[in-house]
């Protein structure tokens, strides 16, 4: 969602800005501004819509100076007009803020500061906060940042300058991240490692509660109440190459076609073959703690609550844990059971989901033990919990999470391992898991080297408006993101169900111009999944199988299948989603789509 970039130093900001901005675009947004410095005078340039925009108004005439600001927006209060895109100015029109996250008390600032006689342009309670810090303004931009965060309730990561102060960026976060690039004579700030990582691979996270001044030769780190704060600064693993495309139409394509690699990484240095059991040093978590836990809960968003579910499949079956898995956005609102003896355990690919992070809060101060599964190191989540377990898989930057899913599914897995092996799981079963998920990456290729059959079925299937999938036991959550994934990118209705609930209602929409994919391997639930089948069939739907070779009694009925290699029945998600990933992609190009920047979606929701 919306990116924030900043630069003081001795180089053009402007295209350093711009840079930024395009390296954020991955996370969605729908209009893009920069405000430069040069010496006392502020440009300012805002445009609604893509990037592209933005680059074709400044072409002729960029901004000039070495201390700036670039956003790109994506819409909460106001529409996605070039008037509301960042960056905003105070009442004096000296100072200019950029602004991701919500103010909450926005109108009770705005109608105080109205009666004051500030006049307004936009809809944004972006431009409520600029003007409040001009507010408290006395020749100090600084404090009068600090002051007005002390009057603000809401998420932010903000930055500031002041053509009063030319030489300095103010950056604050609560809530929403913001990370200090250290350069060598000029620094840097982003709310995304990806705009930061072709200038300085130093770099400082902001935690809650805390400001930063940057200037060209150095930084300090202070509270809103002006406590000095030391900070370590931190390196930056991935490279410019990995956050490329690599030779791939579009990122989502390509980090399909990375699952072998990323499930064998999620793995790397944690499966102990002989004994059965998995090394987790990062889980923090004694056999005597693990021993104790009473109840699980697994708390996500969309494509991570769908790994969850798979999670608690495994945790039940295997570790015989009674697990529950719940949407991130109502247990952070409800009054959930929780103590001690509980576990939770949050998925999140980029470590920044608001819901995410709002409901760990909750758990932690329930006295709940805290677990992270998350992708992006030094993200907000992976800072919070008790323990946990980083997934990887490398920068996904494609809009639709499909990488990050595998790699949950087997992060899952292993901890599940972990608790199991100390309750009732045997030896033997330990061992026989550990070789069943070494052998998924091959597996994996095995599926991806078929990707023409994939891309031959979506052309057939690609004028659907409506697509129904169907999976049962662990395979129910594989036909919930399968649905998502087609409905985020190609923009077809698509909803998923346990199959044998399609009887309880959704059989009324099956025709002859409804697809309907079965996601119905060899496992304990097959003989079910045929019935259904049957079910479909019979009202004329058009039956699109995912199935293990050799399954003659689907293979009859079905429109089309497309065959995925055997393993155990709790591991196979990790084999099914594979072709439901590739279909989606393959519909969506067909149709036109944008598929790594879907409309309307953000790629880290970083607002509630
Ligand atoms: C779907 C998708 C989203 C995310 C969700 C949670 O393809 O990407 O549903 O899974 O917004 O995001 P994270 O995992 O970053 O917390």
């Amino acid at each position: 969602m919306c990116g924030i970039v900043g630069y003081v130093g001795p180089r053009q900001a402007t295209p350093i800005l711009m840079e930024g901005l395009r390296r954020m675009e991955y996370r969605g947004y729908d209009s893009a501004g920069i405000a430069v410095l040069d010496g006392h005078h502020l440009d300012i340039r805002k445009a609604a819509g893509k990037l592209g925009i933005l680059v074709d108004e400044i072409a002729g005439c960029p901004p000039h100076g070495t201390t700036g600001i670039g956003h790109t927006r994506w819409a909460t209060h106001g529409g996605p007009t070039t008037i509301n895109a960042h960056p905003h100015t105070d009442q004096s029109g000296r100072i200019a803020l950029i602004h991701n996250g919500i103010i909450e008390n926005a109108p009770a600032i705005k109608q105080a500061l109205l009666d004051r006689g500030h006049v307004f342009k936009s809809e944004t309670d972006t431009e409520v906060l600029a003007h409040l810090v001009g507010a408290f303004y006395e020749g100090n931009l600084e404090e009068a940042v600090a002051s007005a965060l002390r009057d603000v309730d809401g998420a932010y990561g903000i930055c500031v300058v002041s053509t009063d102060e030319p030489d300095v960026l103010i950056v604050a976060r609560n809530g929403s991240p913001i990370i200090l690039g250290i350069g060598d004579g000029e620094n840097l700030v982003a709310s995304d490692q990806s705009a930061l990582v072709e200038h300085t691979r130093s770099v400082v996270y902001l935690d809650n509660g805390e400001m930063a001044i940057l200037k060209a030769d150095g930084y300090r780190v202070r509270t809103l109440t002006s406590r000095h704060v030391d900070k370590p600064v931190n390196q930056i693993e991935w490279d410019l190459a990995t956050i490329e495309r690599g030779g791939f139409e579009h990122f989502m394509l390509k980090e399909i076609f990375e699952q072998p690699e990323s499930v064998e990484n999620t793995m790397r240095g944690h499966l102990l073959e002989e004994t059965g059991n998995v090394r987790v040093y990062g889980l923090k978590l004694s056999d005597e703690q693990i021993k104790g836990i009473k109840r699980i809960i697994i708390t996500a968003c969309g494509t991570s609550w769908h790994s969850g579910l798979i999670g608690k499949y495994m945790i039940e079956e295997m570790a015989r844990i009674p697990t529950e898995v719940e949407y991130a956005s109502e247990f952070r609102y409800r009054n959930p059971i929780v103590d001690a003896h509980t576990l939770v355990i949050a998925i999140s690919q980029s470590g920044e989901t608001a819901d995410t992070l709002a409901a760990l809060g909750e758990a932690k101060q329930r006295g709940a033990r805290t677990l992270g599964l998350v992708n992006v190191v030094g993200s907000t989540i992976a800072r919070e919990v008790d323990g946990g377990l980083y997934l990887r898989c490398g920068p996904e930057v494609g809009v639709a999470s499909t990488k990050a899913f595998t790699s949950q599914v087997m992060a899952l897995a292993m901890v599940t391992l972990r608790l199991a092996r100390l309750r009732a799981m045997s030896l033997l079963d330990g061992q026989r898991y550990i070789q069943a998920m070494l052998k998924l990456p091959s597996q994996i290729r095995s599926i991806l080297d078929r990707a023409p059959e994939v891309e031959l079925l979506a052309e057939r299937f690609a004028n659907a408006t409506n697509a129904l999938y169907l999976g049962r036991g662990v395979n129910f959550p594989v036909a919930l993101e399968g649905a998502l994934k087609l409905k985020e990118i190609s923009y077809i209705h698509a909803e998923g169900y346990p199959a044998a609930e399609m009887k309880h209602g959704p059989i009324a929409l099956i025709d002859e111009n409804m697809p309907v994919v079965v996601v119905a391997p060899r496992d304990a639930v097959h003989a079910k999944i045929v019935s259904n089948i049957q079910e479909v069939r019979a009202r004329g739907g058009k039956v699109i199988a995912i199935v293990n070779a050799g399954d003659e009694e689907i293979s009859r009925l079905a429109e089309a299948t497309f065959i995925v290699p055997v393993t155990l029945d709790l591991l196979t998600p990790v084999l099914t989603i594979i072709p439901l990933q590739l279909f989606s992609y393959y519909v969506a190009v067909r149709r036109g789509c944008n598929v790594d920047q879907p409309r309307n979606l953000a790629k880290s929701v970083t607002v509630e």
